[in-house]
C-alpha cells in the first residue's frame, strides 16, 4: 500500500523533479537490472540441476540439497519468489509459478547464455586481446536450443514447403543442431530417410534424448566439412537433398565454395536447401520495431558470422557448381529459402 504521508515526504526532500527521477531511474534498473539477475538466478539453477525439481509437482526442498549452499540457494529462490517467478509452498520449498511461463524463461535464458562467453569478454575482443573462435567460443548447446526455439516457429514450415515442390525423398540436414527440422519433416508427413549432422556433441545428445531415433531420424557428430566420411553411416544410393539451415553463415567465402564443390564431387546430383537470414542494413533493421533483429544481428557480427545478400548467396552457388530452381523470401520474419541443383545433375 502507497502511504500518501511517505510520498508527500518523498516530493518535500527531493522536490517535484527529483521524485520524477527517482522513479524513472527506479523503474531503469528494475528493468535492467531485474532481466539480468533473473537470468543468472535461471541459469545457475539450470547448471546445478534443480529447474526440474522447480517444475515438478512437489517443488524443490532448499533444505534437501545439503551439497549446495543453503543460504546462497535460498536468496537465489526468494529472489525469484519476490518477482513472481516461483511460489512459496513453505518456508523452504519453491516451485514454478507458471509452469509454462517459467519454461519460456528458461528457453529466453539459453539463447542468452549461448553468447555468454563472448559477451562477457567483449572488452576483451574489442582491444583484440582475445579471438572469437580461438580464445572465446559460444556455447553449442544453448546456441542450438536457441536456434531451434526461434526456427520450429516458422522456418521450419517455410523450407519445407519449398522442399515439398523438390518431390525429395531423403534429407540431409548439415549443421542440423538438436534435429528439429528433420523433426518437423517427419511429423509433417515426410517419410524418406532423414539424416542430421553436426559439430557439437552436446546438441546432437540433447536431439537424441528427446526421441530422434524413435522417429526414425538418425543423428550424427561430426563436422560438414567431412561429410563424405559420414557416407557409408547414410542410405546406400542417391541422397537426395542437403539441407544447410543458418549454418553457411558461419565460413568465409573461400570456405563456403570449398564446401560446396565437395558436396558437388561427393554427392553427384544431390540438391541443397539453403534457409538464411538475409543480411539487412542497419536503418532497415532500426525500422523494423519490436523484432529480434537487432539481438540476431550483433550476436552474428560479434561471432564472426557473416550475414549476406540474397544476390551474393546466389553469386557463391554458381560460382561452385550449382544453379538457382526455385527460391521463396519473407521480408517479415526475415528469411530466405534457396533451392540449388548442381549443374552437372541439370
Ligand atoms: C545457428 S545453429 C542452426 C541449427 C539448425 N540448423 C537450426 O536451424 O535450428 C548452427 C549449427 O551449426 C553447427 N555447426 C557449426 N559449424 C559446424 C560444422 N563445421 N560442422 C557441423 N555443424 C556445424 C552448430 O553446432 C550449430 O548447431
Amino acid at each position: 500500500m502507497i502511504r500518501i504521508r511517505d510520498l508527500w515526504q518523498i516530493v518535500r526532500i527531493a522536490g517535484p523533479f527529483g521524485f520524477w527521477r527517482l522513479l524513472r531511474h527506479s523503474r531503469s534498473l528494475k528493468q535492467t537490472t531485474g532481466r539480468f539477475l533473473v537470468q543468472h538466478a535461471l541459469f545457475a539453477l539450470d547448471r546445478v540441476g534443480l529447474v526440474d525439481s522447480l517444475l515438478s509437482d512437489g517443488g524443490l526442498d532448499v533444505a534437501s540439497k545439503p551439497e549446495l549452499d543453503s543460504s546462497m540457494l535460498l536468496a537465489v529462490c526468494e529472489y525469484l519468489y519476490e518477482n513472481r517467478l516461483l511460489e512459496r509452498m513453505s518456508p523452504t520449498r519453491f516451485q514454478a509459478r507458471n509452469r509454462s511461463e517459467f519454461r519460456a524463461m528458461l528457453r529466453c535464458m539459453y539463447a542468452s547464455f549461448a553468447y555468454g562467453q563472448p559477451l562477457g569478454a567483449l572488452d576483451k575482443l574489442l582491444t583484440g586481446q582475445w579471438k572469437y573462435g580461438r580464445d572465446v567460443v559460444r556455447d553449442g548447446k544453448y546456441d542450438a536450443m536457441a536456434s531451434a526455439d526461434l526456427t520450429s516457429l516458422f522456418s521450419y514450415g517455410f523450407s519445407a514447403s519449398v522442399l515439398r515442390t523438390t518431390g525429395a525423398r531423403s534429407v540431409l540436414d548439415l549443421g542440423c543442431g538438436t534435429g528439429g527440422f528433420l523433426d518437423y519433416l517427419r511429423d509433417h508427413g515426410f517419410s524418406g530417410a532423414l539424416y542430421g549432422l553436426d559439430l557439437s556433441e552436446d546438441a546432437i545428445d540433447e536431439g537424441i534424448r528427446h526421441g530422434a531415433e524413435a522417429r526414425g531420424v538418425e543423428l550424427h557428430v561430426g563436422d560438414l566439412f567431412e561429410v563424405a566420411n559420414y557416407r557409408s553411416d547414410l542410405q546406400e544410393g542417391k541422397l537426395d537433398v542437403l539441407s544447410l539451415m543458418f549454418v553457411l553463415h558461419e565460413f568465409e567465402d573461400g570456405a563456403v565454395m570449398d564446401m560446396l564443390r565437395r558436396i558437388g564431387r561427393e554427392f553427384p546430383g544431390t540438391s541443397v536447401l539453403l534457409t538464411e537470414l538475409p543480411a539487412r542494413s542497419s536503418d532497415e533493421i532500426r525500422n523494423a520495431r519490436r523484432t529480434v533483429f537487432p539481438e540476431l544481428k550483433f550476436v552474428h557480427e560479434i561471432s564472426g558470422q557473416i550475414l549476406r545478400t540474397r544476390d551474393q548467396w546466389k553469386d557463391l552457388f554458381e560460382r561452385s557448381g550449382f544453379t538457382l530452381r526455385a527460391e521463396r523470401a519473407n521480408e517479415l520474419t526475415n528469411q530466405l529459402c534457396m533451392f540449388f541443383a548442381s549443374i552437372e545433375s541439370t
